[in-house]
């Protein structure tokens, strides 16, 4: 059997200060654990140049190992994954952030975590076991809590975390969960989550802890907020 392959999806928008260490950690992780991965990165015409940062890593790590799939503009999170997995040639995805608020080192334990159980989908959750937040202010904590309730009373999605963006993928159901899926923004995590179980696929839980990043700024205003609302609602109506 060919060894399995991991296409990390990462969606930057001004990053600048980030990308450098996030791209070193990741490929130090991954290669000590002897997994075969790539990176693609998905910048939306950051004014901040992180689009030549992105290129200056691809000349040190290699065309093989960072792959650039850059938009004109500020598209949304949502689309941004879609239009990265277009380009993965790994069977496996994985989605995180770029901000360094997602440690790689939970990556290892998802890929094992994935392979005891079979499972469709490993969704990392700051809602259980040793999982946890760090750096947020009260309003932000209240934000994601708030989202997490209302959707798990709304929508019932048997997973404790709808709104955290570092998962894994069996890429043909992350294609299929695509194909169905209205979301563009933030909300696009949650509507994965629910639509998988819709389906039945299969959802594994690996704790995770998110750090609040230390460079630059969330893009998660109260326009994001916003649509996640009506996002939620438009999926309890059609859910
Ligand atoms: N390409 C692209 N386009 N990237 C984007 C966009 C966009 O429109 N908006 C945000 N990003 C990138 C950021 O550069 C970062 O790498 C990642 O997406 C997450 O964005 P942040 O702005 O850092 O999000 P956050 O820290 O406020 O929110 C985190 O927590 C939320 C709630 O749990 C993220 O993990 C969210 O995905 C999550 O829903
Ligand atoms: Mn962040």
């Amino acid at each position: 059997m060919a060894q399995n392959k991991y296409s990390i999806l990462l969606p930057t928008y001004n990053e600048r200060e980030n990308l450098p260490l996030i791209i070193w950690l990741i490929n130090k992780t991954l290669s000590e654990s002897g997994i075969d991965f790539e990176v693609i990165i998905i910048d939306d015409g950051s004014p901040d140049g992180t689009l030549d940062v992105a290129k200056q890593l691809q000349k040190i790590f290699g065309e093989k190992k960072i792959i650039l799939r850059p938009r004109e503009k500020k598209l949304g999170l949502g689309t941004a994954y879609i239009h990265g997995i277009k380009h993965a040639t790994g069977n496996y995805i994985i989605i995180m952030d770029a901000d360094l608020s997602h440690h790689p080192k939970f990556i290892p334990q998802f890929i094992k975590k994935q392979k005891e159980g079979n499972y469709d989908i490993i969704s990392g959750t700051r809602y259980i076991g040793d999982g946890g937040v760090y750096g947020w202010d009260l309003r932000r904590k209240l934000i994601s809590r708030g989202a997490n309730f209302l959707a798990r009373v709304l929508l019932r999605p048997g997973a404790s975390d709808l709104t955290g963006s570092f998962r894994l993928y069996k890429k043909e159901i992350l294609e299929k969960l695509i194909a169905a899926c209205g979301s563009k923004g933030y909300v696009f995590q949650m509507e994965m989550i629910v639509r998988a179980r819709q389906f039945g696929y299969a959802v594994g839980e690996v704790p995770i802890t998110f750090v609040d990043r230390f460079y630059g700024e969330s893009k998660l205003g109260g326009n994001e907020v916003i649509q996640y609302a009506t996002g939620l609602l438009r999926l309890f109506a059609t859910t």
